[in-house]
């Protein structure tokens, strides 16, 4: 059951058929264009959507909104000093400034980056600052149905060969992404973030991790990796084997805005915090308001709960046995903070190139008023090359539905898979010359 009990509650709105069908159609069939208060479940993303605690709202009341010396901002370091061990803590307003930041002062043009598999914010950083984003993970990340624990790890042998392919001196940073986002919310082990510090270490790369789920990922590793080792304790053992992260605080640390860098190297420290001012604001704010920082602060801790973390872990592992006794195909095992439902097995008749998951998307709104996110040939597409997975995902805000939330979901999911030969493919009509899935329109192809 939930670890918690509610205190304080939002409506959701109820909508008909007819004026889902309108709305659908005024957004071109894109489920970003729809207003959020026509929205029944939102599963479009577990980023910015966490419910606060009572503590976390009592914390905002602590604000100390000075420009400089915010005492805020002392609670935020030293939180985060504690749980990463790391001296140097940045602010920003959320993930891909932390990004930014870190690029800008570390990439130059010609240099590559790997990771497991980079985040589209990380990626887009990497090359606007002329790099190349090299995705290493193991190739078990991309068989959908291929059971195995440990899904984000990195596959040392390909940052060999990227080695190998530039040089050393052409690698600015090694990221690891915990849990692996866009490989579906797969954690990478203990043993394998092991390897890939030794790596580094053998190659005097600096190593960082993109951070937003790391509280997610130490439960995986207590779980599937049994080890027994308090959460604190196994988080700071994974952050000790790196020089820094980067974290949108927006996933694990239970807010709706704000995220930081964290590092030793002072030079690099002294660099970022130079260009943080010219960006984001003074070092003891970054972005923020003291009252965030200290939000921020509080969240940190509560998500390294262990009663919390089995919970939230537990309700979206449910959430994907229930889609599974439905019938729909789903990508395992279930990860951290989503679902994803494999759309080339759910409309086998609709080909990629009239974009399935869009399709499902479009269906789940339709049905039941529910938001999930194009993960597929729409999001990935570019100059005639497809991604390997047409996938939608429902990804599950942190404390905000409950089990018959889900079980409404699973339910629609499976009344659509039963109806699935009704769904139809789509075809563009308009989209921008970049991430076109946020703006793109569609119209259903008539068949
Ligand atoms: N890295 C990862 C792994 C992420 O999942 C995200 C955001 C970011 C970086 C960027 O952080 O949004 O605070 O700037 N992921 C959200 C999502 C948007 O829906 O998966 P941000």
């Amino acid at each position: 059951m939930e670890p918690f009990k509610i205190k304080s509650v939002e409506s959701i709105p109820f909508t008909t058929r007819e004026q889902r069908q309108t709305a659908l159609e005024a957004a071109g069939r894109n489920v970003f264009n729809i207003p959020a208060g026509l929205i029944t479940i939102d599963l479009l993303t577990d980023s910015g959507t966490s419910a606060m605690s009572d503590r976390q709202w009592a914390a905002l009341m602590l604000g100390d909104e000075s420009y400089a010396g915010s005492r805020n901002y002392f609670r935020f370091e030293e939180t985060i000093r504690r749980i990463t061990g790391y001296e140097h803590v940045i602010p920003t307003h959320q993930g891909r400034v932390a990004e930014n930041l870190l690029f800008t002062a570390l990439v130059r043009s010609g240099d590559c980056v790997p990771n497991n598999i980079h985040f589209d914010t990380t990626r887009a950083n990497v090359e606007h600052n002329g790099g190349e984003a090299v995705d290493c993970v193991i190739d078990d990340a991309y068989d959908p149905v291929k059971d195995v624990p440990f899904k984000g790890d990195m596959d040392i042998a390909k940052l060999d060969r990227v080695l190998t392919r530039v040089g050393k001196d052409r690698i600015p940073l090694v990221l690891l992404t915990i849990t692996n986002n866009s490989g579906g919310g797969q954690p990478v082990s203990l043993d394998n973030a092991r390897q890939v510090s030794a790596w580094c270490r053998a190659h005097g790369i600096p190593f960082f991790y993109d951070a937003c789920r790391f509280a997610e990922n130490a439960y995986f590793n207590k779980l599937r990796g049994a080890l027994d080792i308090p959460i604190p304790d196994l988080a700071r053992q994974f952050f000790d084997l790196a020089d820094g992260c980067t974290m949108s605080a927006k996933k694990d640390g239970l807010v709706n805005i704000g995220g930081f860098v964290a590092l030793n190297d002072d030079r690099l420290s002294a660099r970022i915090t130079n260009m943080l001012i010219l960006i984001e604001g003074f070092p003891t704010y970054g972005g923020l308001a003291g009252r965030d920082l200290e939000a921020i602060a509080q969240g940190l801790d509560e998500v390294l709960d262990e009663q919390y973390l089995a919970h939230r872990i537990a309700q979206v592992r449910e959430f994907g046995e229930r889609l599974q006794r439905e019938g729909v195909p789903i990508v395992l095992p279930v990860g951290g903070h989503a679902v994803y439902l494999d759309a080339r097995r759910f409309l086998p008749h609709i080909p990629q190139e009239q974009f399935p998951a869009q399709a499902l998307t479009c269906a789940l709104y339709l049905e039941g008023g529910i938001r999930g996110v194009e993960i597929g040939g729409l999001m990935f597409a570019s100059e005639g090359k497809w991604p390997e997975l047409e996938l939608v995902r429902l990804a599950v805000p942190r404390r905000v539905y409950t089990a018959s939330h889900l079980e409404y979901v699973a339910d629609v999911c499976g009344r659509i898979y039963r109806e699935r030969d009704t769904i139809r493919g789509l075809r563009i009509t308009y989209e921008a010359p970049v991430l076109r899935h946020f703006t793109a329109r569609l119209e259903p192809i008539s068949s």
